[in-house]
């Protein structure tokens, strides 16, 4: 019986009288598939910039150093008694935004007149353990309930338990005529002699 033409095509190849590839065919095929490749590395290489750049952005950010908050007038303030005022602040981490909400609070005494500053500010968290600092009983000065650091009104241990005084915080007043009174939050590490801001 004999072969289908289809089937002497598939299994013998060009046959003797069959035309040869043209010469240019190979050295174009190898061009094509080069600039392909090279196009493919472009678009990678495009693609990936903006790419590690989202990825490294949060890495790289520095830590704010604090910002300054308002938390009132100078009127508001009577001398040498302390407030405490929240603070409120967008929390991110690395790449997501959260609602603006309390992120701790500060101590603000408006000290007597004629003194260098009129108002000196402290971070509520104890430099012992981090706790939230309080006002003694008496009111005559600070006290940290966890574990019983106690302050004076200047910020000045008054017992060994907490390493360092309170964290003094920056302060600012605006120009107006009752100015007000912003403090600059930041934290710090706890249970170090040092004050250390953390990032
Ligand atoms: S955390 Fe304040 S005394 Fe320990």
């Amino acid at each position: 019986m004999d072969a289908h033409p289809a089937d002497t095509d598939k299994t013998l190849g060009p046959g003797p009288g069959s035309a040869p590839p043209p010469p240019s065919a190979m050295p174009r095929r190898g061009f094509l598939a080069l600039a392909t490749a090279a196009l493919g590395t472009l678009i990678a290489a495009v693609l990936a910039v903006p790419g590690a750049a989202f990825i490294l952005t949060p890495l790289r950010r520095k830590g704010s150093g604090g910002e300054f908050h308002s938390v009132t007038r100078l009127s508001q303030l009577e001398v040498g008694v302390p407030r405490s005022f929240a603070i409120v602040e967008e929390r991110r981490d690395a790449w997501v935004r959260y609602p603006r909400e309390p992120v701790g609070s500060v101590w603000v005494i408006r000290q007597q007149p004629g003194q260098k500053e009129q108002v000196i500010a402290f971070q509520s968290e104890c430099p012992h353990l981090g706790c939230a600092i309080n006002l003694r009983g008496d009111q005559t000065g600070f006290l940290c309930p966890c574990h019983t650091s106690a302050f004076t009104f200047e910020g000045q241990p008054t017992n060994h338990v907490p390493p360092r005084p309170m964290d003094r915080l920056e302060v600012e007043l605006s120009s107006d005529e009752d100015p007000e009174v912003r403090v600059k939050y930041q934290r710090f590490r706890t249970a170090t002699e040092e004050k250390i801001p953390l990032a």
